[in-house]
């Protein structure tokens, strides 16, 4: 990676402005129900600590739309924080109100505050540079650690970079050189997996990755279309009919990049999009017209595993099928098996694949899980994420 990180400063005894994704999953109660995105983010909070840094944290949560909403106040993180940390963590009570500013005034060497949900201003999603200046005033070093909202171009997440010296922090580091690496220098055979609902959410990243891999899986919803394309019908599943010259255009590239493109072989479909609902196997030809594919079928699942066994990196991202109902999350569990026992290096995108896997419980077996659903996937589509581009360079 060619952006400076915390470990390229000087940033001993130094008041540390530093931007986390701790936009957890939290229930009706404000009770967060999945902790991983405030856990990887304690190894740059400890590295600061080390270095007596005296450390303002910030980030979103949800999308409170510039209003001052207590159900996405970030309190329920700052205790998760203090109990992760086993540390007091000083909760400010706004954003950059005095209360905010006054508590990042006094905080001293080796303290830790959380200033509140940044999106409880409209100019942050704005990216008004007013704000962000408020925001740099706080502290002499911005760190940015939230890999899961660098495609966001806010005041927060690139905006302070134009007012403060801007370093990467350790779990940026850690996501830019797995997924980096990935893309850039991958030990073939380099196979990707990519799933989800639709062809549209999924056209830039596909475009990208047939410039770089030696196969490409597609499976889930999207795959519907691509069966429609070659002239198949597809009963009531998910098909993007304005997307079937798409699909054929992609199918046609793969063939001039010699990329092997792997589609399903057989799908279950089921009668209703409900868990008890009635469901059997099909060929992917052969889908009744008022059934609806659900998920990848035995002979698909078996096909793809053997495809894993050849790789030496693979890259997914996207279910397989429609995960969030049992009987049909067969495919992406099975899937995420394979991938656990398979010898190469395994990255998964985050958002929905990533939520597969932990609740397969394999999150240890994967070489890395990323923390940003939309930030990893415009990672893989090749764009330039504000968030890293204004980190200062290495010399
Ligand atoms: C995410 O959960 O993907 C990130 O935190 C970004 O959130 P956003 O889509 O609301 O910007």
């Amino acid at each position: 990676m060619n952006k400076k990180t915390v470990k390229d400063i000087d940033l001993k005894g130094k008041k540390v402005l530093v931007r986390c994704d701790f936009n957890v999953p939290m229930d009706d109660n404000q009770k967060i129900t999945d902790n991983t995105r405030i856990v990887a983010a304690l190894p740059t909070i400890k590295y600061l600590l080390e270095n007596n840094c005296a450390i303002i944290l910030c980030s979103h949560l949800g999308r409170p739309k510039g209003e001052c909403k207590p159900e996405f106040s970030l309190e329920p993180v700052a205790e998760e924080l203090a109990k992760l940390l086993g540390k007091e963590v000083i909760m400010a009570k706004d954003v950059i109100g005095e209360d905010a500013k006054a508590k990042a005034q006094a905080l001293q060497e080796g303290q830790i505050m959380l200033l509140e949900n940044v999106r409880f201003h409209k100019e942050e999603t704005d990216n008004n540079p007013e704000f962000a200046k408020q925001l740099a005033n706080m502290a002499e070093i911005y760190v940015s650690d939230a890999f899961g909202a660098v495609h966001r171009a806010h005041s927060s997440t690139a905006g302070v970079a134009e007012y403060l010296p801007a370093v990467a922090g350790l779990l940026m580091e850690k996501e830019l050189k797995f997924l980096g690496n990935a893309i850039a220098n991958p030990e073939r055979p380099f196979v990707a997996i990519l799933g989800g609902a639709k062809v549209s959410d999924k056209i830039a990243v596909i475009d990208n990755l047939l410039e770089k891999v030696d196969t490409l899986i597609i499976g889930g919803g999207m795959a519907y279309t691509f069966f429609k394309a070659m002239g198949y019908g597809v009963g009531k599943s998910i098909c993007e009919l304005d997307k079937l010259d798409l699909a054929n255009s992609l199918m046609k590239k793969a063939e001039e990049k010699g990329v092997k493109l792997i589609l399903p072989i057989d799908t279950r479909i089921g009668k209703e999009y409900q868990e008890d609902t009635e469901s059997k196997t099909v060929k992917y030809t052969e889908i009744p017209e008022d059934w609806e594919g659900f998920d990848i079928g035995e002979e698909t699942i078996k096909l793809f595993e053997e495809e894993l066994k050849k790789a030496k990196t693979v890259v997914w991202n996207g279910p397989l099928g429609l995960f969030e109902l049992n009987q049909f999350a067969i495919g992406t569990n099975r899937i995420a098996k394979a991938l656990a026992e398979a010898n190469c290096t395994t990255i998964i995108g985050g958002g929905d694949s990533a939520a597969a896997i932990k609740k397969a419980g394999l999150e240890e077996k994967m070489t890395h899980i990323s923390t940003g659903g939309g930030a990893s996937l415009e990672f893989l589509e090749g764009k330039d994420l504000p968030g890293i581009q204004c980190l200062m360079d290495k010399e």
